[in-house]
């Protein structure tokens, strides 16, 4: 051993023979960290506990995580295509076009909603907004796919999204930033922010509650009342100075059932399309509840009984009574207080931002003025910005596990550049005391989070799709030339297309649509067209269907773009653009027996290789 490699060793010869000279101060840290690495392991081949969904804010997209091992799992491409997960990844499609006349591609993604039935996630749908295009998207959690994506009219900056419970009738997504989307005038007298109540399913926007002032974040009540939203800036101002004007600003109470009835009375306008309720004409529909300037976030606890305004720049959470909308309590929880979420036994967790700590505190206990509410607090890194515990927006959190979204990550991961990844942490909120026992990466940037336990999702999920009427069955594949315009009928499967070729005259319409006929799971097979900016990711079951114009001639290969087999290479076939008036032959190939012996190994879960 040469002497450079024996110095290492030496050095670290205390923490390898730890033993009688060791430090108890490091022995506790090192059994402390012993422990956490312990719970957040989860073995190769085993299963987290629970789905998070953390929005992807600039990405435009939903990034899944497993809980507690912090493993990422999936991106969930929303507001932008990707290529290869992308339900819009392809420009021919109708997705891709839906996709387009909702916005451009890219997106804002802030706060993920999961669905619920009694007061307890259901595992249906998770919606998510994007800031920036004023968009609302649901995604099919069978799937983890965008099953609709709706533009909310006469709003700019949808910012907070919530359900409206118990019912779930409504999604509805606050304007943030204000505007006169009645006459498009610049005058700032005339800027009002609406609240959009979208159909939960359709997201078409049913209606539209209009306030001098703004409103970011939203809640709802558990009993069908009110909705709430916090409001920075009732100034209606237009510059930072003016929005921090007034010692206080509001949180917003809609009541749902009178602006419902005000509906059914004709007592609004439309705007674009959409009624609207003019708050200042329509009394009893807001009413302004009025807590420290410039509040962020809105929580409402698990039993429904109060809703919780963090107060940003005051050091204090305002407590109001849900049913009264009396303010009852505003205790002092430290600096730069920004959500809230809870553990269903009774206590409140607040982030602070310029504390970078996460507040444990009892809720009853500061609504009696108790000194002792504080119950412990833990630093985090650094600055967060939501919090959110597994469930803590339903009526029943399970009170385990709390994510701390934290904006900063300064030295915590391997220096990237300048822009640093975003930063996580897992937060053991079981017992008394909090615990941080993991930190983890990710892009940016994510603002807000949800927790469901994989027992409720699991079994939903889709493992492949029925296979559509619109489908290709193997042996049916073909060419049909109707003029100009080209229908290709294609299928896939370990590995081969079929057909392997196919001819079209320069500026045909091709119209593609691919079959993947695999049976199993996992089995997906992707269709690239070299220089035609195609491709398609066809899970199995599923058709997939693109149109293009062949305009530029000669051959153009496609390949298989999922590593799907050992002849995954092999996996190719030609298209040829020949010129007009050029007579075309098919050579469309078939299905082989081998094709077939390997599609029925699968079927049985055996893997051809
Ligand atoms: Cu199919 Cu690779």
């Amino acid at each position: 051993m040469r002497l450079n490699n024996v110095l290492p060793v030496l050095a670290l010869a205390p923490f390898i023979f730890g033993g009688c000279n060791a430090d108890p101060k490091q022995q506790k840290a090192e059994a402390q960290a012993a422990s956490a690495a312990q719970q957040v392991y989860v073995a190769p081949g085993k299963l987290d506990d629970y789905y998070a969904f953390l929005s992807g804010g600039q990405s435009g997209s939903v990034f899944v995580y497993g809980i507690p091992s912090c493993r990422f799992i999936k991106e969930i491409p929303i507001f932008e295509p990707r290529a290869a997960l992308g339900y819009a990844n392809n420009p021919g499609s109708g997705t891709y076009k839906r996709l387009v006349a909702t916005g451009p591609l890219w997106g804002d993604t802030h706060h993920p909603v999961l669905s619920q039935t009694d007061g307890r996630y259901d595992g249906h749908w998770l919606w998510i907004n994007d800031k920036a295009n004023e968009r609302v998207a649901k995604i099919d959690l069978r799937t983890f796919e965008v099953a609709e994506i709706k533009l909310v009219p006469n709003i700019q900056g949808a910012h907070g999204l919530a359900a409206y419970l118990p019912t779930g009738k409504y999604v509805f997504v606050n304007g943030e930033l204000e505007t006169d989307a009645a006459g498009n005038s610049t005058d700032s007298e005339k800027y009002r922010s609406m609240v959009a109540f979208l159909d939960a399913q359709t997201l078409e926007t049913k209606f539209e509650v209009s306030f001098v002032g703004n409103a970011d974040i939203a809640s709802s009540g558990k009993d069908g009342r009110y909705v709430f939203v916090t409001m920075y800036n009732t100034e209606n101002a237009t510059t930072s100075e003016g929005m921090i004007e007034r010692d206080r600003d509001a949180v917003g109470a809609i009541d749902v059932p009178l602006a419902e009835k005000t509906l059914a009375e004709g007592k609004f306008t439309k705007i674009n399309g959409v009624p609207v309720i003019e708050s200042e004409k329509a009394p009893g529909v807001l009413t302004l509840i009025p807590v420290p300037k410039n509040p962020h976030g809105c929580n409402v606890t698990p039993d429904g009984k109060y809703v919780l305004a963090s107060g940003k720049l005051s050091p204090t959470v305002s407590i109001i009574d849900a049913k009264t909308l009396k303010i009852i309590a505003e205790p002092e929880v430290g600096l730069g207080p920004l959500h809230t979420t809870f553990d269903g036994r009774g206590n409140a967790y607040t982030s602070l931002f310029v504390d970078s700590q996460i507040v444990k505190w009892n809720i009853e206990k500061a609504v009696k003025g108790q000194p002792d509410y504080i119950v412990d607090r833990v630093d985090v890194h650094y600055n967060v910005g939501h919090t959110k515990a597994a469930g803590a927006d339903t009526s029943f959190p399970s009170g385990d596990w709390l994510i701390s979204l934290n904006k900063l990550s300064k030295g915590m991961f391997l220096p990237v550049g300048p822009a640093m990844p975003e930063s996580q942490e897992l937060i053991d909120i079981s017992g008394d005391k909090m615990r941080v026992v993991a930190a983890f990466p990710s892009p940016p940037e994510p603002h807000d989070a949800v927790m469901l336990p994989r027992k409720i999702l699991e079994n939903y999920v889709v493992q492949t799709y029925e296979v559509q009427p619109s489908g290709v069955k193997m042996g049916e594949e073909r060419v049909e030339r109707h003029g100009n315009k080209v229908d290709v009928y294609m299928t896939c499967i370990r590995s081969k297309f079929v057909p392997e070729q196919f001819q079209v005259h320069e500026g045909d319409e091709v119209h593609l649509r691919v079959t993947n006929v695999e049976t199993v799971r996992n089995m997906t097979h992707g269709v690239a067209i070299s220089k035609y900016g195609i491709n398609l990711g066809v899970d199995p079951g599923q058709t997939v269907e693109t149109t293009f114009v062949a305009d530029k001639p000669g051959t153009y290969w496609y390949y298989c773009t999922w590593f799907c087999s050992a002849l995954h290479l092999e996996m190719r076939g030609r298209l040829l653009v020949k010129p007009q008036g050029v007579a075309l032959s098919d050579t469309p190939g078939a299905v082989t027996p081998q094709d077939k012996a390997r599609s029925a190994a699968a079927q049985k879960g055996s893997s051809y290789e």
